[in-house]
């Protein structure tokens, strides 16, 4: 007896879903695993609320016929794609299937990532990316180099509007790394992520420099030397886990605010050890992340890009339950100096709060801008700039903590009053001066130093003048350059009333099609 056809219908949907799961055929999944991978599928159960995916484009396969590929089909074409919640936020998301031709990219690999990512705009939610792949799908010529930049047409014009993040957990090669680099945030596992424009056999040929591709494009050489990842996971667990806390910061979109948790922790708590912070000598280092973990509601701090230009600290955290984003200065590296890394680290993060509706928290400690021949020849003019337009710009709310040094230009541009900082207060031991006391009484007494008896006694004499006179909050403070002069103990308190202040703040613009931003 033959089977009704309905039935038939029925277990041919069953079987290609089956087959969907593993697409390039019996042990393919069990391939990816020997690769030390967890399958596509697997890295979206990992990440998202349990039974939330909704998958799209299961049975979508590639129209190429070239290279024998009219004779094989891989349902899904490499990449799964859909909707998904995370603490019941929903989100959209890809996930590169390298056992489908390397998880390389044809026309129809595109399409998919396109309409979800076209769903995530109309919807106002985050996009998240997971990338395993090969690059352009080499049979498919052109076109895949049609579907990239496709991609990227979307994330630019998806950058401010909806919170976007690239999780790199296998090979990210060529022009493939552009989708990543104009996202919000880009994470990569330890191990098993590279990313690079031109692979290690290429560079050899080209420039004779051997290199592999850990040392390459791995995870930590971009944690530490290019600035290219924001955050390192050690294995996939943490790559899940790094992704929600991250997501728990950000707002669905650009026309809402950050998610509010209710909070324990006293917004009026006082933090004690924070009168204890400064050492008594001013070139003695500290760490600025004990000020930052005193301030945030239950110590809870998540920093981002925290190997790349460790002078400037920044991250998220909460105060009275709402996000803050946080910049500092870290006086334990370089003594807390702005250079060309950290100027360009802190700028995209001001700018991506400035987007979210994040208001910006800013502990200043900082002795001015690296000197030197390497840093004016790579630019620090413009790279510098880049920080000062970023909080220029910014119109979210805006409080400035100085807790010591704030000199010369560095001064301006971390967050002052001058470039519309909204509430800014010091310490006692802040120093807001021009240049630190002995630097500055070489410059200004040089003849009378020369000329005295004994001109050791005399530069001290000096020195110890102008740090009475000028090495202190008082000189701003009596100008209204910071609001208030606070025992740094009521920091929490401080900030917490002042972000109260500015919940409803509302700034207009001029009309403009963008600025320009020195790049
Ligand atoms: C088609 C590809 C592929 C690609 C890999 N595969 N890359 N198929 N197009 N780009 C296939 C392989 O043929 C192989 O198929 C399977 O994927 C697994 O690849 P392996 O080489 O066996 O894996 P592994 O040793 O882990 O090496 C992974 C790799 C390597 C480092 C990614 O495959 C590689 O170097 N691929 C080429 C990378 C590349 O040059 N891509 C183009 C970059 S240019 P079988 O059937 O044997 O399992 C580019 C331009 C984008 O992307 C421009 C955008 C603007």
């Amino acid at each position: 007896m033959s089977e009704p056809p309905h039935e038939a219908r029925l277990r041919e949907l069953r079987d290609k879903r089956a087959q969907a799961l593993e697409p390039a055929g019996p042990g393919s999944n069990e391939r990816q695993h020997k690769r030390g991978k967890r399958t596509a599928r697997e890295r979206i159960d990992a990440l998202v609320d349990a039974g939330s995916f909704v998958e799209l484009d299961m049975f979508a396969v590639h129209r190429t016929t070239a290279f024998g590929l009219d004779e094989r089909e891989f349902l899904g074409d490499g990449v799964v794609t859909g909707r998904a919640t995370v603490d019941g936020r929903q989100i959209f998301l890809f996930s590169q299937d390298f056992s489908v031709l390397g998880g390389s990219l044809g026309e129809v690999f595109a399409e998919k990532i396109c309409k979800v990512m076209d769903l995530a705009v109309r919807t106002g939610s985050p996009m998240i990316g997971i990338n395993d792949s090969g690059g352009a799908r080499i049979q498919e010529g052109v076109v895949s180099l049609g579907g990239y930049a496709e991609i990227f047409w979307r994330n630019v014009q998806a950058s401010g509007v909806i919170p976007q993040l690239s999780l790199i957990a296998g090979p990210c090669a060529g022009g493939a790394v552009y989708s990543p680099a104009i996202t919000d945030f880009t994470l990569m596992v330890e191990g098993i992520a590279q990313m690079f424009i031109t692979g290690p056999e290429i560079i050899k040929t080209v420039t004779g420099e051997e290199v592999t591709f850990e040392e390459l494009g791995g995870a930590l050489t971009h944690a530490r030397k290019s600035g290219v990842t924001d955050l390192v996971a050690v294995d996939e667990d943490d790559m899940s886990a790094q992704t929600r806390r991250l997501l728990s910061f950000v707002p669905q979109n650009n026309l809402e605010d950050p998610p509010r948790f209710p909070c324990d922790d006293d917004p009026q708590r006082l933090c004690p050890e924070l009168d204890e912070l400064i050492p008594d000598s001013p070139n003695k280092p500290y760490d600025i992340k004990d000020a930052i973990v005193a301030v945030v509601d239950d110590g809870d701090f998540f920093e981002i890009g925290e190997l790349y230009a460790p002078n400037i600290v920044i991250g998220f955290g909460r105060v009275d339950g709402s996000t803050v984003g946080i910049v500092a200065n870290q006086p334990k590296f370089l003594a807390g100096v702005l250079d060309i890394a950290s100027s360009i680290k802190a700028a995209r993060f001001v700018r991506f709060c400035d987007a979210f509706n994040i208001p910006l928290l800013t502990f200043v400690d900082v002795p001015g801008f690296l000197p030197g021949t390497a840093q004016e020849f790579g630019g620090i003019i413009k790279h510098g700039a880049k920080l000062l337009y970023a909080y220029a710009e910014a119109t979210v709310p805006k409080i400035t903590v100085i807790t010591r040094k704030a000199y010369g230009g560095a001064y301006d541009v971390m967050a002052s009053k001058h470039i519309r900082a909204d509430y800014n207060v010091a310490w006692p031991t802040a120093e807001i001066a021009v240049m630190g006391a002995a630097g500055a009484v070489k410059t200004i007494f040089r003849r009378e130093i020369a000329e005295a008896a004994d001109p050791e006694t005399k530069a001290a004499e000096l020195i110890a003048d102008y740090e009475k006179r000028f090495a202190n909050p008082f000189v701003a403070a009596k100008r209204g350059y910071v609001d208030d002069v606070i025992e740094a103990g009521r920091t929490r308190q401080v900030v917490s009333r002042a972000l109260e202040m500015l919940r409803d703040k509302r700034v207009e613009r001029p009309k403009r099609k963008h600025g320009n931003i020195p790049l």
